[in-house]
């Protein structure tokens, strides 16, 4: 069947989550950030999404809020940064996440296309509310979804049953696509088309499956979702 849906990760895919280290580092009086930004934004990302699979594996489950700042304070220690107004600053600006530039028109041609769009994120509501309004992109989705409806973070499968259920499509209706190598491989082992936004031209996850399609950005989603 063609393709009727596509579907979004969030932190990393349409939004850039090292924009916060990246952001700060460049305001004045920022000195120790600066050296160490790039480190502390692959950390703190690292270790946010550790959190969420070891939470997924034991059942410990706590919003996507809680581990982002978890993952914030074990990034800062392992940078020697222990500055508590800076920690505010950059938990502040995680709620002011840039979308990548090419989000807008690729939305707007999904659209014109007669395309289904949405977010399915590891995010909170709350979380996914402020980034889809700062960035604007609100008038461009039909669904905002969150594993919060089910409790368990990504890539338990019942969160990939939460687009079937939203849209009614089956899974060989939906285009996915997340910047995450893991979650872009559990979404083609559930059925989905996929797409691995790979922009850092990283190896490929070594996961029972693997994701049909890798793209270096957002920019060709529109005529691959048509192809299929
Ligand atoms: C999300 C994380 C995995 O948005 O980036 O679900």
């Amino acid at each position: 069947m063609p393709v009727t849906t596509c579907i979004f990760d969030a932190y990393g895919t349409l939004f850039d989550v090292a924009a916060a280290a990246r952001i700060l580092a460049e305001q004045p009086g920022q000195e120790n950030l600066a050296e160490v930004w790039p480190k502390l934004a692959a950390d703190w990302r690292l270790k946010q999404l550790q959190y969420t699979w070891l939470r997924a594996v034991t059942g410990d489950h706590t919003p996507f809020w809680e581990v982002t700042k978890d993952g914030l304070d074990w990034a800062m220690e392992a940078s020697g940064l222990d500055d508590p107004e800076m920690r505010e600053a950059l938990l502040a600006l995680y709620w002011e996440l840039p979308a990548y530039g090419e989000v807008f028109e690729m939305l707007a041609t999904l659209k014109a296309w007669g395309m289904a769009t949405g977010i399915l994120s590891n995010g909170s509501p709350d979380m996914l509310d402020g980034a889809v309004e700062f960035a604007g992109l609100r008038e461009w989705l039909d669904a905002v979804l969150s594993v919060e409806d089910v409790g368990i973070f990504k890539p338990a499968r019942v969160v990939y049953d939460m687009v079937g259920k939203r849209f009614g499509t089956a899974p060989d209706q939906v285009l996915f696509v997340s910047s995450n190598g893991w979650d872009a491989a559990a979404a083609a082992g559930y059925g989905f088309h996929t797409v691995w936004v790979n922009r850092a031209g990283e190896p490929m996850d070594r996961l029972p499956a693997k994701p049909s399609n890798v793209l270096s950005d957002l920019k060709g989603i529109p005529d691959l979702a048509r192809s299929l």
